[in-house]
């Protein structure tokens, strides 16, 4: 199970008890399993066990400086592995279960690996509320290193199709538990003393986060040279079309992914056409996003336009994710 690199069966597995212990055998023995999560599917690992962690970042052909999450059943396992702050606490307290990872400094208990962790001397962490994912990392009894299921730059799977889609002979199985329900990542707070930053806007909203702690949440260098979550490289989340964001008109030959009742100029004339929400509504256009974008590349056009879509909420995230697919590589 553990030769990396080489292609292996990809087992399917149901969303039964028989899967699930299959599933958790697989991570206790060192294996890589793709399962679900309520933001993205994650690729998952044991990640007390470096060797096994390794196989993740060989499976998505990920750069080795990119930091892992670990999930964890409970915000009590989560208290093993992190120094949690007053402010952390209240943050894992209001949002776990739930699309929300914490950064925090390692607590001396800590047992993930160096290399979940890229050598860094914080964890990020999260506990997930998928009821599949939850009794899966209760069966395994270990924190689970997981990154989204796809190979490194691609758009994140929110079904097992898509896992299989990048992944299939490269990872030992896929749990199938449907769609995710979000369908974009955890918010990422990182909370290393002084006020907690924003490393990525996710699946909680800013505005809940600000509410619960009463102060604007500080951005955390993104981008550039040294982000704080390295995993926040300019262009990342990239189809293999062009994307071309806030357009108002539209060619006959490009994909169009639209948002809301406001329809660009010349869209009805488009090759192909997909609406996140008619309604205008974030949380449906969250979990159609990447589905959506994946369908748009798959037409084969070379551009895919997007309509404008609002900053507020949810937006922020999805918003986030469109530019990073429409950044220069
Ligand atoms: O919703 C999600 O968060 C999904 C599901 C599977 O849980 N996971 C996910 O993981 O999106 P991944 O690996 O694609 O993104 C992890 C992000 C990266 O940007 C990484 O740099 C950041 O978390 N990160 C992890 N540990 C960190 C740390 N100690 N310090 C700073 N950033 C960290
Ligand atoms: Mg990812």
């Amino acid at each position: 199970m553990n030769d990396l690199g080489s292609m292996r069966q990809t087992e399917r597995l149901t969303s039964d008890e028989a899967g699930l212990a299959r599933a958790a055998d697989i991570l206790r023995r060192g294996g890589l399993v793709a399962f679900p999560t309520e933001t993205v599917y994650g690729l998952g690992a044991d990640a007390t066990d470096a060797q096994a962690v390794a196989g993740i970042y060989a499976a998505k052909e990920r750069p080795s400086f990119n930091p892992l999450i670990s999930h964890l059943d409970s915000f009590e396992s989560a208290q093993r592995q992190g120094v949690f702050d007053e402010m952390a606490r209240r943050l894992a307290e209001a949002f776990w279960p739930g699309p929300l990872t914490l950064v925090v400094p390692v607590a001396p208990t800590c047992t993930i690996s160096d290399l979940a962790r890229a050598g860094l001397d914080s964890v990020g962490l999260r506990v997930p509320a998928h009821p599949l994912a939850h009794a899966l990392l209760q069966k395994t009894g270990r924190p689970v290193a997981a990154p989204s299921a796809n190979r490194s730059g691609r758009v994140s799977p929110t079904d097992a199709d898509h896992v299989l889609g990048d992944l299939d002979g490269r990872i030992d199985a896929v749990l199938d538990g449907g769609s995710s329900q979000v369908g974009v990542e955890s918010t990422i707070i990182a909370c290393l003393g002084g006020t907690p930053r924003l490393l990525r806007p996710g699946g909680v909203p800013r505005e809940s986060i600000e509410a619960l702690i009463g102060m604007r949440l500080e951005a955390g260098s993104e981008g550039g040279k040294n982000p704080l979550a390295p995993g926040m490289l300019a262009s990342h989340y990239a189809p293999r079309a062009r994307v071309r964001l806030n357009a108002t008109s539209v060619e006959a030959d490009e994909a169009v992914l639209l948002f809301g009742q406001e329809i660009p100029k010349g869209a009805d004339a488009a090759c192909v056409t997909l609406n996140l929400s008619k309604n205008g509504d974030l949380v449906e256009a969250a979990a159609h996003l990447f589905s959506y974008l994946r369908q748009l590349d798959a037409s084969g056009a070379a551009t895919i336009a997007v309509s404008p879509i609002l900053e507020s909420g949810l937006g922020e995230a999805i918003n986030d994710r469109l530019r990073r697919a429409a950044a220069e590589r």
